[in-house]
């Protein structure tokens, strides 16, 4: 089914696979997008970002690629309210692509009141809106998307400000040899790469059928394991669970240990060439100790150069792999009736 496009397109109408496609290109166009947005006027101590599902995951990925050298802490803020040290000193960054999700429009008010620095990345919405009548920065990005396929617009812009803040060393070059991998790797995992020599088509026929459980190997990859998650509860359509070393080690294996259904389990853990000897020790000896029940266990590595290409190189992986499941399970990637549903009914409330 996989190397059939016709089947492929009927299935996803709504052109998700080509979406994911985009992805080096939209990786430029986001840079591109925050050209011109400021990087705040004060002295800064901490960065908030504001942001839920596929707007929240920016947050944990820039929050990842800023740890190894930012001075500064950054949070990512998944609710409606503020903690309590957001001040003037303090960065929130309001992501919403719709620009009307409840929590982060409520967020981003009490960050006005709160007396922080704030900025906006949005396709339009109420925050477009109210960003503008404050007059705080806003970087606007195309409409008419899924937000989770729009995940390169919204991080790109928070990378460029965190880069105008010397929080991490990226510069246009560094931003068009990540675009260019990315398209290098979106041909050799597209659909028009056969089966037999398309590792994003392999993994989701061994993933159908069994529950995916991902880790990542090291902190660099811990939010990619969340975003194979959620790509594959709204893509795919199906639970999935993920986690990350070393505190699987403390937690998780128990489960293993314990699960009478853990062969009903695939497992796929995301490497990466940055993580460390106690890192890839400890996924050998859990691997070999404990992993072992279940269906099946593999790793991917990532793939580029620097830790945002390697980073991005596995997101981009696992989006196409869970729209290739979706296509096996026979559903359309785009549509996410139950979130919309929600919506309605709480904005009904
Ligand atoms: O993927 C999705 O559609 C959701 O996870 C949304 O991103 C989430 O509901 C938040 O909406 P928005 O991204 O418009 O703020």
């Amino acid at each position: 089914m996989l190397d059939d496009p016709r089947a492929i397109a009927h299935l996803d109408s709504r052109g998700m696979l080509a979406l994911v496609g985009r992805f080096g290109p939209m990786v430029a166009d986001g840079w591109a997008a925050a050209r011109d947005a400021p990087a705040p006027a004060g002295r800064i101590s901490a960065i908030v970002i504001c942001g839920m599902g596929g707007s929240g995951i920016g947050g944990d990925l820039l929050r990842a690629a800023l740890a190894p050298a930012s001075p500064i802490p950054v949070l990512v803020n998944k609710s409606d309210r503020l903690p309590a040290f957001v001040g003037s000193s303090t960065l929130v960054v309001a992501c919403s692509y719709s620009g009307n999700t409840e929590e982060t429009l409520a967020a981003y008010d009490a960050a006005g009141r709160a007396g922080a620095a704030v900025a906006a990345i949005t396709s339009g919405g109420a925050l477009a809106t109210r960003a503008r009548e404050r007059g705080d920065a806003v970087v606007t990005v195309p409409t008419g998307l899924p937000p989770r396929s729009a995940l390169p617009l919204l991080l790109m812009p928070m990378l460029r400000i965190a880069a105008k803040m010397r929080l991490i060393e990226l510069a246009d070059a560094d931003v068009e040899r990540t675009a260019a991998t990315l398209g290098r790797l979106a041909d050799e995992w597209g659909p028009a790469r056969p089966l037999r020599e398309n590792h994003a088509k392999g993994l989701a026929q061994t993933l159908h059928g069994a529950r995916p459980v991902i880790y990542a190997a090291s902190p660099l990859t811990e939010p990619v394991a969340l975003r194979w998650k959620t790509q594959l509860n709204e893509n795919s359509k199906v639970l999935a669970w993920c986690g990350a070393f070393p505190e699987l080690g403390h937690n998780d294996v128990v489960g293993w240990d314990g699960a009478g259904d853990a062969a009903s389990y695939h497992v796929v853990i995301l490497r990466d060439e940055g993580d460390g000897a106690a890192d890839a020790r400890r996924v050998a000896v859990t691997r070999d100790g404990i992993l072992g029940r279940a269906r099946g266990c593999e790793e991917v590595w990532s793939a580029g150069t620097g830790p945002l290409a390697r980073m991005l190189s596995l997101v981009l992986l696992g989006d196409f792999v869970s729209c290739y499941l979706a296509g096996l399970r026979g559903v359309d990637p785009t549509p996410v009736e139950a979130i919309d549903r929600l919506k309605a009914r709480l904005a009904g409330a």
